[in-house]
């Protein structure tokens, strides 16, 4: 009973809570509270300082509100997370937000004040909204943005971004990539470009110019003799791009009917505790048919070991292994190559068995050929014979006298 009750109460208090909360927002045109309209915040300005989409929203305080005392005002920003597809909510007792923005799409932001006050009796009233867009107006030819760009961050030791040309591409064009992170006081300029037959496609970070957890943004443009190329933006984390190298050392060792799969993490910089393993096994069976399985071992042990009962009827288990960051340490990531194939050893019954096997199949195809071989010999025996047999027959009828004058007449049954 008494836990019954201890269950029921949490799960009562934040339903009342939500309650609070939902009610509080509730939000009615033309506000007023203590005499004056609740204004929303005025010189609302959205500012680029040229990190490629990182963008600040500034506003200032209503001037409805300048003369009131003993009062909290806070503001409701809410803008729309273009990568997400949603909007998204933030409270502020600043006059400034930093946000991160698609600069190829509308910047949209909204923003109401809220007051609480001692004449508005401890709760906090919500003002109108207002909203500003901001469509940031796109430079260059049009067509010529890169299309499939691509980022893969290997073994956490450097990562290519990858880009393909736009449908439209004037002649003698040159693409650029610059980028940013919260750490870096201005844009700059790729430090190494993959040049695919004298072409820019992609970019070469190393592992000390890129910040995880945070947000990493690109830009992609281009100029060209005639024009310049429409900018492509991308903001990114690098962690969720991560594709480990491929894992080495797979041993299948057999111990009392469990085969005892190990390996070695793959080389490079991702954490151990880091990683999932998926394991493929592919089994031949004794009546000839093959088993294949796939099995994803989530990182609850940091082993790179993995013991599995033997089919009791298998002759042979082949083992590959990949890996990949797992849900505890990014929210995405890419699977690595597979590893090479080792098996289980076959045992020696099991060598005799097809060595058997072997035979047989050898004996029956032996014996198929020999029989084509005399077949065809008497064929052309018979061809032989055939053409000479008015030669022989005169042959023969001479050696028989021949041999009946000279042999004894025991001897002739022989040569009848
Ligand atoms: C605030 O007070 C000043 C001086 O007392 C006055 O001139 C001004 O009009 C007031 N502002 C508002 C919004 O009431
Ligand atoms: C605060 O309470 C007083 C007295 O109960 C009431 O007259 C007044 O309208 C209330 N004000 C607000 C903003 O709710
Ligand atoms: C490309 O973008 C960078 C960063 O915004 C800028 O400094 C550079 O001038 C641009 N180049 C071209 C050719 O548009
Ligand atoms: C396969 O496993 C055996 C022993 O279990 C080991 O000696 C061999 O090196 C392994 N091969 C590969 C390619 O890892």
């Amino acid at each position: 009973m008494n836990m019954l009750l201890l269950n029921k109460v949490p799960v009562w208090l934040s339903a009342f809570t939500l309650l609070l909360l939902t009610q509080d927002s509730v939000s009615t045109s033309e506000v007023t509270a203590c005499g004056v309209t609740v204004d929303p915040p005025a010189n609302i300005e959205i500012k680029d300082p040229g990190f490629l989409g990182y963008l600040s929203i500034h506003w200032t305080q209503p001037a409805s509100l300048q003369n009131l005392t003993d009062c909290r005002v806070r503001y409701q920003l809410q803008y729309y997370d273009t990568y997400e597809e949603r909007w998204r909510s933030v409270r502020t007792v600043k006059l400034t937000y930093a946000a991160q923005f698609d600069l190829e799409k509308p910047v949209k932001v909204r923003i109401l004040t809220m007051l609480k006050c001692a004449c508005t009796n401890g709760t906090e009233v919500q003002g109108e909204e207002t909203e500003k867009v901001y469509t940031p107006e796109p430079t260059g030819m049009a067509g010529s943005r890169i299309r499939g760009f691509h980022c893969v961050y290997y073994g956490k030791e450097y990562m290519e971004c990858t880009w393909e040309s736009g449908p439209v591409q004037p002649p003698n064009s040159q693409h650029y990539l610059y980028y940013w992170h919260r750490e870096m006081d201005e844009t700059k300029e790729c430090p190494e470009y993959i040049v695919l037959s004298e072409v820019r496609g992609g970019c070469r970070f190393p592992r000390e110019s890129l910040l995880e957890f945070s947000k990493f943004n690109m830009c992609v443009n281009g100029s060209s003799p005639a024009e310049s190329l429409r900018t492509a933006y991308f903001s990114i984390e690098v962690q969720n791009h991560v594709k480990p190298a491929v894992v080495s050392s797979v041993h299948v060792p057999e111990m009392d009917g469990l085969l005892k799969l190990d390996w070695s993490p793959p080389s490079g910089q991702v954490p151990e505790h880091c990683l999932e393993y998926e394991i493929e096994s592919s089994t031949l069976m004794a009546n000839g048919k093959e088993l294949q399985q796939r099995k994803v071992l989530e990182n609850v042990v940091l082993d790179t070991s993995y013991d599995l009962r033997k089919e009791a009827e298998s002759k042979k288990t082949c083992f590959q292994i990949r890996s990949k960051v797992s849900m505890y340490c990014a929210d995405e990531g890419f699977w690595s190559d597979w590893s090479q194939t080792n098996c289980t050893e076959e045992k020696e019954t099991q060598y005799v068995e097809t060595w058997n096997h072997l035979s047989l199949v050898g004996l029956v195809v032996i014996s198929i050929a020999g029989v084509i071989i005399l077949c065809l010999s008497l064929w052309i025996l018979k061809k032989i014979c055939i053409k000479k047999s008015s030669k022989k027959d005169a042959l023969y009828t001479l050696y028989k006298q021949k041999v009946n004058e000279t042999m004894p007449t025991i001897l002739s049954p022989i040569f009848k």
